[in-house]
């Protein structure tokens, strides 16, 4: 990175997802804006092949748009025995409007008498940041684990029920924020942006 970005607007709408950004860059002379901030930004469509291109194409409209420094995202499940399956399609598995419970039965559905050792998945989480001078920055996060044949807990959200981390043989669904956080692809992935912005706040 040339230089660190004064501002920086997440792709999002969720002011709870910039005001976590905000709170793990707290340190950072950094003032982190949403779309809300500005009119008329129009919605992406996200139909790349890989989470890389989302991302990049999210980050690169908005910014078109904005003509400020842009963070997007783009996340999902990966699942080994279903050659990768949901993956970019996570968000939409099963149809556009229908509840997470759907989306993640269709999963266990496909996966009907697939033994444990092949029940192997990861969630992936990929950042990309374009700076002021439009360098673009790509920060990926992954978190292995396996599909549990039930659902199991209710805290979180998406496949998490369904989402078991091996070390602390809970799924996603029965560990707290904090505890998920720690582990997780998003958190991996913004520890990674955390730690470039840092490196760069030191140089300049
Ligand atoms: P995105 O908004 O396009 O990144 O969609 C990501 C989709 O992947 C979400 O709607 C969830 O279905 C799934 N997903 C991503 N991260 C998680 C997670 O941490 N837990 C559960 N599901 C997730």
């Amino acid at each position: 990175m040339k230089n660190l970005p004064g501002k920086i607007v997440v792709a999002t709408r969720n002011r709870g997802k910039v005001r976590e950004v905000a709170e793990l860059a707290s340190g950072l002379p950094i003032e982190f804006l949403t779309l809300a901030d500005f009119e008329d930004v129009p919605d992406v469509v996200e139909d790349g092949l890989t989470f890389e291109d989302n991302a990049l194409k999210k980050a690169r409209e908005v910014f078109h748009h904005t003509h400020t420094a842009t963070l997007a995202d783009d996340s999902g499940l990966c699942v080994d025995a279903l050659d990768g399956r949901p993956g970019v399609l996570s968000a939409r598995y099963a149809g556009d409007d229908v509840p997470d419970y759907m989306r993640y039965m269709k999963i266990l559905d496909e996966m009907e008498g697939v033994p444990h050792e092949l029940r192997t998945a990861k969630f992936v989480c990929v950042l990309a940041l374009i700076t002021e001078d439009g360098e673009e920055l790509l920060f990926r996060g992954e978190c292995p684990g396996t599909i549990t044949t039930r659902p199991i807990g209710s805290n979180g959200f998406g496949y998490d029920p369904i989402f078991l981390y091996e070390p602390t043989r809970l799924t996603f669904g029965q560990m707290d924020k904090a505890a998920k956080n720690a582990v997780s692809h998003r958190g991996k992935a913004m520890k990674l942006l955390i730690e470039e912005l840092s490196i760069q706040s030191r140089v300049t």
